[in-house]
């Protein structure tokens, strides 16, 4: 396989007036050409500060980062976007990797018409004559399913559906023709039927460009529709990676247990919650970070787990035989 995206011991400390907060403790990731990865795990465990490092938006006035991201470029050399000068980075960021965030509102400026904005960032790519850049964006819209795309260059967001805005702005971040998407939870703030034309319609372009995409989502059944692979996180670690079938029909890690229990899939009468808190973000952590709210929690937990392995599907617990039928 066409190694893409290789993440090698990330870790992103943010300082703050408190102290240092351990976002990324440790995250090793990888995505190949054309293939769709998932993040998954609750609020707070590190999805999105692994994701924006991935594109080089960690402040580095604020935040402290350590690892590797090797990237592979179109010219078929490998950069690790963490030592990349800031033009250097540039060349990549929102053209070979971009980004499609949670919230359409929040990237998209409300006193500008869509055919503006779509034209300002075709420009920022490609030298094309305002008409060609007309024409493009009338064709990426009709590439994600908008229809009568010219009438809708001229609208303003506030009079498109937030279903229509999320579809523009993976128009928007399609444009470049990037080898990788990286999309945070893109469809949370849709309703389910818009949430499910979207994800269809990220399968569909990954499909059609051969373009890989890295989804980021805190609900396993987003994960579950569209991932070929899954990487668990918790505490700002991976908890469990492999292919989407052998991690949800044989969690090898009790926190991916616990979380496959909470989503909805029509046959349960109650779901049941997580209980307990992530560790302390400011702490460091001592044995395995799920020991506190883990049912299986065994003496040998107490220690960092090594990370095992059944052929490509890997977990940081200790004393697991797996959690398949509970
Ligand atoms: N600027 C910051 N200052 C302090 N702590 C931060 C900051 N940014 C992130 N963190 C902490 O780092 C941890 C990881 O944050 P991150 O945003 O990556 O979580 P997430 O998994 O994306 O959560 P969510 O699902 O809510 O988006 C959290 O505990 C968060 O509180
Ligand atoms: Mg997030």
């Amino acid at each position: 396989m066409d190694k893409l995206l290789e993440i090698k011991n990330l870790e992103v400390d943010i300082l703050t007036a408190y102290g240092v907060a351990h976002g990324v403790r440790g995250v090793s990731l990888e995505i190949n050409a054309g293939e769709i990865v998932g993040i998954v795990g609750e609020s707070g465990c590190g999805k999105t500060l692994t994701a924006k490092s991935v594109l080089g938006l960690n402040n580095p006035e604020r935040t402290e980062t350590r690892g590797e991201i090797l990237f592979r470029q179109k010219n078929g050399q490998t950069a690790d976007i963490l030592k990349l000068k800031p033009a250097e980075l540039r060349a990549i960021r929102g053209k070979e990797i971009s980004m499609v965030l949670q919230d359409s509102s929040l990237a998209l400026s409300p006193i500008m018409t869509v055919g503006r904005q779509m034209a300002d960032v075709i420009g920022a790519h490609r030298k094309v004559t305002k008409n060609q850049a007309d024409e493009i964006a009338e064709g990426l819209l009709d590439s994600v399913g908008i229809s009568e795309p010219k009438m809708r260059l001229k609208c303003l967001p506030s009079e498109l559906s937030g279903g229509q805005l999320q579809r523009v702005c993976i128009a928007m971040a399609i444009s470049s023709e990037p080898r990788l998407l990286i999309a945070d939870e893109p469809t949370t703030a849709l309703d389910s039927v818009t949430q499910a034309q979207i994800l269809a319609l990220l399968k569909k372009l990954s499909g059609e460009r051969g373009m890989a995409v890295l989804l980021v989502s805190h609900n396993f059944s987003v994960i579950k529709r569209l991932c070929d692979r899954v990487y668990v996180m918790y505490a700002g670690m991976t908890a469990e990676s492999g292919s989407v079938a052998e991690v949800t029909e044989n969690p090898m890690h009790r926190y991916t247990a616990d979380l496959l229990k909470s989503i909805p899939d029509g046959t349960k009468r109650r779901l049941e919650s997580v209980a307990g808190a992530l560790p302390d973000v400011y702490a460091d952590t001592v044995g395995c970070p799920y020991y506190e709210r883990c049912a299986s929690r065994a003496e040998i937990c107490k220690k960092k787990p090594e990370i095992r392995a059944v052929g490509q599907h890997k977990f940081a617990c200790a004393c697991s035989e797996g959690f398949k039928d509970e």
